[in-house]
């Protein structure tokens, strides 16, 4: 496995696999990685012969009372982390690689960042696209992996890739959970055991929502109002959203049909967790 810092490095890599025919996958990630993490180089190890994994933490998607100082970066850790998932090469930038002036080009998906996550990281979007849209241009992959726990950030990806016409596909893999229901994360690191076991409300809360649905519940009011009570049980849990949108559009549904997703935001201590469901409601 290559290990690769630098723009020109990796591109010239990649070329040379292109060159052989080979199809390139990318995973892009910010490190810490964990099984949720693998499970997406590990479809791509499947799916295509040159597998790149980027590590970069990018501070454009942070806003400036988060966690982009603290966030973790066991780099070494990482590194094999993805020898034994047989990647090819880690690309793994510092700032001053991918951020070498001020940044006064950026890359914007309207609409889609608006509500969920966008609401309360008025800034995050346009730093995951801009930081994507950079990836993809130097990597030139032909399929890149996103988890379904970020919903919201693989819609507006894939919305940008088809609007913008980028030459590669976008492949969603299912969220990977603990066995007690809570979505694997990089950030579960900041939690203590106390606050790991208060975080599994978050997905009792959307088991209780899909419970609902699927016995004939249509209106979201009623539907949230359970959730948030649910996750209010646990004092720990600051509630910062409990949504019920439609699943291509994010608009917010007042009477529940085809396909939702359901998503949650909520703080405990410094962790900001997120997770959802994609419920099929029927017509
Ligand atoms: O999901 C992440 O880890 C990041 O948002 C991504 C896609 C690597 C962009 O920095």
């Amino acid at each position: 496995m290559e290990v690769s810092e630098t723009i020109e490095s990796v591109r010239n890599m990649v070329r040379a696999a292109g060159r052989q025919g080979r199809k390139i996958g990318l995973v892009p990630t910010m490190g810490a990685l964990h099984v949720g993490h693998i499970s997406l180089i590990e479809a791509a190890v499947k799916d295509c012969d040159f597998v790149v994994v980027s590590i970069f933490v990018n501070p454009t998607q942070f806003g400036p009372d988060e966690d982009l100082d603290n966030y973790p970066r066991p780099f070494e850790a990482d590194l094999e982390i993805c020898r034994k998932a047989g990647v090819d090469v880690v690309f793994a930038p510092a700032p001053q690689q991918m951020y070498p002036a001020e940044n006064l080009s950026w890359v914007t998906v309207e609409k889609l960042t608006e509500p969920l996550c966008g609401r309360g990281r008025p800034v995050h979007f346009r730093g995951v696209t801009t930081v994507c849209t950079k990836l993809f241009n130097i990597v030139a992959p032909d399929v890149a992996y996103f988890g379904q726990k970020d919903a919201q950030q693989a819609i507006v990806v894939r919305r940008m890739v088809a609007d913008l016409n980028m030459s590669l596909e976008i492949v969603v893999c299912p969220t990977v959970r603990e066995s007690n229901g809570l979505a694997v994360s990089s950030r579960n690191q900041y939690l203590s055991e106390q606050q790991k076991q208060d975080a599994t409300n978050i997905y009792k809360s959307l088991q209780t929502c899909r419970r609902m649905i699927d016995a004939g519940v249509s209106e979201s009011r009623q539907i949230i109002a359970e959730m948030r009570k649910m996750l209010q049980q646990v004092p720990s849990i600051e509630i910062e959203y409990v949504s019920i949108v439609d699943a291509e559009t994010l608009e917010s549904v007042d009477k529940i049909a085809g396909t939702v997703l359901v998503a949650v935001a909520v703080k405990i201590g410094s962790a900001r967790l997120i997770d959802n469901i994609l419920v099929d409601a029927g017509t």
